[in-house]
């Protein structure tokens, strides 16, 4: 033991720079070099830094249906410079917007801002955008929405349209033309959803959109100011809820729409409550460490030094533990062997999402562990590592 006893401190610590090193080498976003998307995008929006989850597990989701086009965020004053340099690692791009005046204050605080969603409207750099709120989910490719001509939603409730998932052709007259009714429509909701009833206020009556009409019929035809959208591109979870069962064909489903209220599926107590969470958690737990430590949708408000000081205590005891191992010690003598447990662990601790803080202060080193000389203190695998959980996300 004495005989490596000078080595010791020196040698993990190297070999956890190198892994430190290894994993940030990453590639920060594998989309960035994307080819140009002909002026198509979809698109949402980021009020602060709540839905920052919401807006990553969507992103994930629609890169995931292996769609090319550009992804565009656009986010308000209330976004940190953090959240907006993560979306553009998840490869995001990344519009700031000042927030639209509401003209109708007197109506709930928390539409403050909404109409800002209109300014989708006046995307006129694409020809076509796809919307979708960040409480949504891609399950399945959607890239057939592009192919609605002048507007697309959904009905819900009580024949409205609701403005979660929208296709949008973004036109500055029509934006204008919006812009100049804000004052005198009415809007039952006091925000966009409202505004937009008023707007499109023959919305009910508006033809079933079908993506694979032939181009004859569509030369044939105008091209219709509206049309809607089966809810298949908007599936509630509410629905969802009513019959404990989704109510289209499962297999077809497209989007996901975690509406009803604060039941959102990154606030945990959500995921055992509905099952469609599932969905949602298992594109998190997937999100990939665009920034250093934000994989699995983790939010690393600790600077890497912290993480390093947790992680030194931690590594110091994973060596003092495999030290005591002879055939152990045996791998580690080859220095690729000891970095590849490393980086397990280091992959462990990020991917596993159990990780948030330590209860052994980092102030414990490994010599005061070992010390105490109790064999017991030294967990039997190292998951056992006391770790609280301070959220399953990490948030
Ligand atoms: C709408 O878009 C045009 C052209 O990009 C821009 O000049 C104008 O400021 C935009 N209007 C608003 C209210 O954002
Ligand atoms: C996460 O940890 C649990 C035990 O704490 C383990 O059973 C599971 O396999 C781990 N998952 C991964 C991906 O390492």
């Amino acid at each position: 033991m004495g005989r490596r006893g000078g080595a010791l401190p020196l040698l993990p610590l190297l070999l956890l720079a190198a892994a430190i090193l290894s994993l940030s080498a990453r590639p920060a976003a594998a989309i960035g070099s994307r080819p140009s998307s002909l002026g198509e995008a979809y698109v949402t929006l980021l009020y602060g830094d709540e839905f920052l989850l919401g807006v990553r597990v969507l992103g994930k989701s629609i890169r995931d249906t292996g769609t090319t086009k550009d992804m565009v965020v656009l986010v308000s004053d209330g976004v940190t410079d953090y959240a907006k340099k993560l979306l553009k690692a998840d490869g995001w791009i990344v519009e700031k917007i000042s927030l639209l005046a509401n003209p109708n204050q007197k109506r709930p605080a928390r539409f403050w801002g909404v109409y800002t969603k209109l300014k989708i409207f006046n995307m006129t750099s694409y020809k076509k955008v796809v919307y979708l709120d960040a409480d949504t989910i891609v399950v399945k490719s959607i890239e057939d929405l592009f192919k609605c001509e002048k507007f697309c939603a959904n009905l819900k409730h009580s024949e409205r349209l609701n403005s979660g998932v929208m296709v949008v052709e973004p036109s500055e007259t029509l934006f204008n033309d919006m812009i100049g009714k804000v004052q005198t429509l009415p809007s039952y909701t006091g925000g966009d959803q409202g505004f937009l009833n008023s707007y499109y206020s023959d919305f009910a009556n508006a033809h079933l959109f079908e993506p694979n009409l032939s181009p004859e019929v569509l030369k044939s035809r105008p091209a219709p100011k509206m049309e809607r959208l089966s809810t298949l591109y908007n599936a509630d979870v509410g629905l969802y809820m009513l019959a404990n069962k989704w109510m289209v064909d499962e297999s077809e489903l497209r989007v996901i729409h975690y509406t009803l209220g604060p039941l959102k599926p990154w606030d945990w107590w959500t995921s055992w409550l509905l099952k469609p969470v599932d969905v949602w958690q298992n594109v998190r737990e997937k999100l990939a460490d665009s920034l250093p430590g934000t994989g699995g949708g983790r939010n690393p408000n600790d600077e890497l030094l912290v993480k390093f000081l947790f992680l030194l205590p931690l590594c110091l005891l994973f060596f003092g533990y495999y030290r005591s191992l002879p055939q152990v010690l045996q791998q580690c003598r080859s220095c690729r062997s000891s970095c590849d447990n490393i980086r397990q662990f280091i992959y462990r601790i990020r991917f596993n999402g159990s990780y948030s803080g330590v209860s052994t202060a980092s102030g414990v080193t490994f010599n005061q562990q070992f010390s105490n000389g109790a064999p017991s203190k030294i967990p039997m695998y190292l998951g056992g590592i006391s770790i609280i959980r301070l959220s399953p996300f990490g948030l």
